[in-house]
């Protein structure tokens, strides 16, 4: 697979379909959303949250039967990439050493309301998008801003329709190789990705973005980026 970071390039979907397992941080509305979606295509999951595996036994039988649940510290041993979707808020829970050297999609999203870590209220006082503060705290992972501006309604709703196969999901990262990983993911998962360039431009997919919890094609979302 190629990737091309200018001008907000579609992505190529001739690509092998993705099935490495995968770990999702983060077992909420979000987490397990992805989770369902991922078993729908045969992507199997590990799972981890603030809770216990036991503790999130239950919860997992409803929400998501088919991810195995793994203690958090271990949410990066055996996947091939691990999905951030923990409160923003959380962040300075999770440890960093335990993502280290993995590639990490960043799918967090600030609101308005909540309260942040002091780097991350630092960094965005600074200027900087979130995603950019974020690969910063994780410094030894390989950041993806990916799977943010999508709801955990239409990651479980659209996938596998036709409309699904259209809409583009954007990613941002300074890290090409990673990039084309987590576009095969996507694409996997039934979006078409649209790199919209480095992680300095992740604040394009975040809530105050245009494209943000947008059903957009790769042509609209491209339209709207150019726009932004
Ligand atoms: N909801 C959406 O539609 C959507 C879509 C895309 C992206 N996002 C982003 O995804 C993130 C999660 O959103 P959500 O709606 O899923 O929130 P949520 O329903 O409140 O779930 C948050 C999850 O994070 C877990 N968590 C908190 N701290 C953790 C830690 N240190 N280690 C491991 N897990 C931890 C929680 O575990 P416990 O249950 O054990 O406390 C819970 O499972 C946010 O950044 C959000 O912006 C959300």
């Amino acid at each position: 697979m190629t990737t091309e970071d200018k001008n907000s390039s579609p992505m190529r979907a001739d690509a092998a379909p993705f099935t490495d397992r995968i770990g999702i941080l983060g077992a909420g509305r979000a987490g397990t959303a992805l989770a369902r979606a991922a078993a729908t295509v045969g992507i199997p999951v590990n799972i981890a949250s603030s809770r216990s595996p036991s503790q999130m036994k239950y919860h997992l039988a409803q929400y998501a039967p088919q991810a195995t649940a793994v203690e958090a510290k271990d949410i990066g041993t055996g996947v091939s990439l691990v999905v951030l979707m923990v409160p923003q808020d959380d962040l300075d829970d999770v440890d960093v050493g335990s993502l280290a050297g993995l590639t990490l999609i960043d799918a967090t999203n600030r609101w308005d309301d909540a309260p942040l870590p002091g780097w991350l209220e630092d960094g965005l006082a600074a200027g900087r998008s979130s995603s950019e503060v974020i690969a910063e705290h994780f410094h030894s992972s390989r950041l993806v801003k990916a799977l943010n501006h999508i709801s955990h309604w239409d990651l479980d709703s659209d996938s596998s329709t036709l409309q699904t196969q259209q809409r583009a999901l954007a990613l941002a990262s300074d890290y090409k190789a990673d990039a084309a990983l987590v576009a095969r993911l996507v694409s996997t998962l039934g979006f078409t990705p649209v790199l919209v360039g480095e992680l300095a431009k992740g604040g394009l997919l975040e809530p105050e973005g245009e494209i943000f919890n947008q059903v957009l094609s790769p042509a609209q979302l491209r339209t709207l980026l150019h726009e932004s």
